[in-house]
């Protein structure tokens, strides 16, 4: 721990110190970064990240007053494309590009719960259930593929796919649409995590991000001359009344993408995490026998296994958390992972018990006006690839090898998985 460093503004004296053994982007931190945070929640819960110009939250009760007051803790400008759009790049009328424009995830106050207003139907719990067996039958299709093989990389051929191709179903998209969307979320994420890149490059992200937004606001306009039974027919259809005005084509268009950017990744690093989770502690064959227990070994996973390492918020006024002194404009990057590590609120955290009495105390969806509206949607999708994994290749194993992950300090997703079964037992 370093000392602290004051930096004097006109409204007061701020604090800045440091932890500079946790760097959230380095491999080793990527791999395992728990027992830094432990000692980071021990010894300075808040601390200032110099090279990512952000403070670090660990704490969950510094987590759980983020979440709980949206007025201090804001959205807007937590999540910008840093990349600028190079000139001579035309935009169609209605895109909000270089904006990431008004999606939840930007969104503050009252044009956030407009938006929640309209949207939380359509991701109702009852509603994503009218897709079940969509969802089904793409994740048996996807074992067909490579069932009869013996082996498989459970990311790229099953946990990516069934993600991608679940949240293109429900939302309307045709399965072929879905080829690009892949490449076309990763070049999102890099215009909004890589600032550094070179002009062609950014060029052609930038231009292959407006393809992608022209064939979502075809969609989006094909739908509202002819519902369908998808999500995207829901959001037109919204209309709660009290003088809520209804969303606007633009607008589905930008939380389309905002859907499948964040329901993606998320899911599927829950999926392949939990997988490799249940063989770690040598938990498969008792959940295969017993699926009862598979809502609990869900959540434990959500909890124990850093879907989302750390996302950001805006300070909209001087505020103090953990005895540190913030100044109004500082971006924070508040780790619900390392809050579902605290032993304040978690009994031997580092264990992964699935019978624990503080299941639910979880921050992995967020909590309050932000909590993931994706998040009825991630555990139908999550619940349906594992039964699809043990009903067809029960007898599955993991076998050793190197476990790495993507250097995201966001989303970390796994290269791959190799997972074996015996054909002639399966
Ligand atoms: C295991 C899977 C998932 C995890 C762990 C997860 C986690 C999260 C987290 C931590 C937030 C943060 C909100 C904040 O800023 O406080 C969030 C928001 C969000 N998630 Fe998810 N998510 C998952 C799946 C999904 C899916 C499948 C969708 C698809 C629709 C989705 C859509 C969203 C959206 C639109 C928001 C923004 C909500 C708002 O700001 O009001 N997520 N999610």
């Amino acid at each position: 721990m370093n000392a602290s460093s004051d930096q004097s503004s006109a409204s007061g004296n701020f604090d800045k110190p440091e932890f500079p053994e946790f760097d959230p982007l380095t491999p080793d931190h990527i791999r395992d970064p728990w027992p830094l945070l432990a000692r980071a929640r021990k010894e300075q819960p808040v601390f200032w990240m110099p090279k990512l110009q952000m403070y670090c939250i660990t704490k969950h009760s510094d987590v759980r007053i983020i979440h709980s007051d949206a007025e201090t803790f804001t959205n807007g400008g937590a999540n910008l494309m840093r990349v600028p759009l190079p000139e001579g790049i035309d935009i169609p009328e209605g895109c909000p590009f270089p904006s990431v424009g008004e999606s939840l995830a930007n969104a503050d106050g009252a044009a956030h719960l407009r938006l929640r207003k309209l949207m939380q139907g359509a991701f109702s719990r009852s509603r994503v259930a009218q897709f079940s067996s969509q969802i089904e039958e793409i994740a048996h299709e996807l074992i067909d593929a490579f069932a009869d093989r013996g082996s498989a990389d459970l990311v790229e051929e099953f946990s990516n796919k069934i993600a991608m191709q679940t949240i293109a179903a429900v939302l309307g998209f045709k399965k072929s649409d879905t080829d690009s969307f892949r490449a076309w979320t990763d070049q999102f994420l890099n215009l909004m995590g890589s600032p550094e890149m070179g002009e062609d490059e950014a060029r052609e992200l930038w231009t292959g991000l407006i393809d992608w937004w022209t064939q979502i606001d075809a969609l989006v306009k094909s739908r509202r001359k002819e519902p369908g039974d998808d999500l995207i027919s829901d959001l037109i259809a919204a209309n709660p009344g009290d003088g809520i005005e209804p969303l606007s084509d633009a607008e589905i268009a930008a939380n389309v993408i905002a859907f499948i950017v964040a329901g993606t990744d998320t899911t599927a690093i829950l999926i392949t995490q939990t997988v490799r989770r249940l063989h770690i502690e040598g938990m498969w064959d008792a959940v295969v026998q017993d699926r009862a227990q598979l809502d609990n070994v869900m959540e434990e996973s959500l909890r124990f296994c850093g879907v989302v390492r750390g996302l950001n918020r805006v300070v909209a006024k001087d505020t103090e958390l953990s005895g540190v002194k913030i100044p109004k404009g500082s971006v924070l990057y508040w780790m619900g992972s390392a809050a579902n590590r605290d032993k304040e609120v978690f009994d031997e955290p580092e264990k992964f018990n699935p019978a624990r009495p503080s299941l639910h105390e979880h921050v992995a969806f967020s909590g309050g006006r932000h909590f993931c509206i994706g998040a009825p949607l991630a555990r139908l999708e999550s619940k349906i690839a594992f039964n699809a994994l043990f009903d067809r290749l029960p007898h599955l194993t993991v076998p050793d090898q190197e476990f790495e992950l993507y250097p995201n300090f966001i989303t970390p997703t796994p290269k791959r998985l190799l997972v074996e079964w015996d054909v002639t037992k399966s």
